[in-house]
């Protein structure tokens, strides 16, 4: 254990701090430093208070995250989200125990923005700071509103990443699949800016497709006859855009976009279940002989789109798993998943020295699994966000 946090009381408060992509996002959680017995309750923590800034209208001219303006925007607008944050807590940074920060992966400026902010309070409070794996976090954030203990499945759906990772413990992660090409959110929002939608395009296809027929037409299956538990996206990016320029050639017809979306949809929820059924069958061996329940949980922002949860549902309920979906708001970007990281190290005691935490540079590729069992091709991770 970090000598300075050895010495704290039972409960922590803890600030999270996101800045990796187009979030600027501040929390304040406060939660038990100890695990409970294996068979007790897990006591989550209380989000005390959670600020997001998205960076959606600074970008919004340019059709993707401009990893320059991002970090000019974090810059303006870190020290004010986390005021914002300490405000709404009712707190003042000597009611802080510890800082958690994204650390990497994703666009390096932001990541240095926030770390950098972070080591300062660090240095100017005596508070101990705790770098932590952004991907790390999506997949932990579900314990934090819910009863979950390890080991489980998570499959990560983000901007930037789409991978299914065996949770053994707060520190350690095997990965199962990852996508060959593009991350399911990637597609989505390349797929809603060819409609004409508005950014950030996964929200708005998803209420387009709800006007759309998503019988109408046949999109392909990514990978239907290939097995393992990898992701590809690209085949069906294309097959699409294709479609939609050959269907559009008449006009542009409303209803035919959203039945283009919400066949689109479909086609990514069908991959996406398809994959993680796979991924259950490899859990299943892992568990062999073994009493521990069967848990999925579905993390990062995609896991927001309904006609995806309710596609995972159907599959988890045909093997007897349980799906597990966090609450819209924590499943995409935020602080209080970053905060509750920093407490699952703190309670797996993997927080390191004060010292080595102020050494520790922003790493814009942070895999968590260093043997990972995936991908075959390609480096599995595109685009600017993860
Ligand atoms: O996890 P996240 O907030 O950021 C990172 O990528 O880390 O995920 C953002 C992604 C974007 O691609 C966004 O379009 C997608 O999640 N997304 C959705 C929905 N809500 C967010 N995609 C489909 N349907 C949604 N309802
Ligand atoms: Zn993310």
């Amino acid at each position: 254990m970090n000598a300075a946090l050895a010495k704290k009381k039972e409960n922590l408060t803890l600030l999270g701090i996101e800045t990796s992509c187009d979030e600027t996002a501040a929390a304040i959680i406060r939660g038990p430093c100890k695990c409970p017995a294996p068979d007790a309750a897990q006591e989550a923590a209380n989000i005390l208070a959670n600020i997001i800034h998205s960076q959606f209208a600074d970008h919004a001219d340019y059709g993707g995250v401009v990893p320059e303006i991002a970090a000019r925007a974090h810059v303006e607008r870190v020290d004010n989200i986390i005021e914002q944050a300490l405000d709404a807590a009712k707190c003042t940074m000597a009611d802080i125990d510890a800082i958690a920060v994204t650390a990497g992966p994703g666009l390096v400026g932001g990541v240095m923005v926030g770390l950098t902010t972070a080591k300062a309070i660090s240095l100017s409070h005596g508070i101990p700071l705790i770098p932590v794996n952004h991907l790390a976090a999506h997949a932990l954030t579900a314990r934090m509103v819910e009863n979950i203990d390890f080991p489980f499945l998570v499959l990560l759906v983000s901007g930037g990443h789409t991978q299914l990772l065996w949770v053994e413990s707060a520190i350690s992660f095997r990965r199962l699949g990852t996508t060959i090409d593009d991350a399911a959110g990637e597609a989505f929002d390349k797929i809603a800016q060819l409609l004409g939608l508005p950014s950030p395009g996964g929200p708005h296809l998803e209420s387009l497709a709800r006007e759309g027929r998503a019988d109408r037409f046949a999109m392909p299956r990514p990978l239907h006859k290939r097995e393992g538990c990898d992701f590809s996206f690209s085949g069906l990016k294309t097959a699409t855009r294709l479609l939609l320029e050959q269907e559009l050639d008449a006009g542009d017809d409303h209803q035919l976009k959203a039945d283009i979306a919400a066949s689109f949809q479909q086609a990514a929820a069908d991959h996406l279940a398809a994959r993680t059924k796979a991924a259950l069958a490899a859990c299943e061996r892992l568990l062999e002989g073994q009493h521990s329940p069967r848990q999925l949980v579905v993390a990062g922002g995609v896991a927001a789109n309904m006609t995806v949860q309710s596609t995972l549902q159907a599959m988890a309920e045909t093997h007897d798993w349980h799906l597990i979906v966090p609450p819209a708001k924590l499943c995409t970007d935020n602080g209080a998943m970053i905060a509750w990281a920093g407490l699952e190290m703190i309670r797996a005691d993997a927080v390191p020295p004060t010292e080595q935490a102020m050494e520790f540079a922003a790493r814009p590729r942070w895999p968590l699994d260093n043997n990972p069992e995936g991908p075959r091709h390609g480096g599995g991770k595109k685009g600017p966000k993860a």
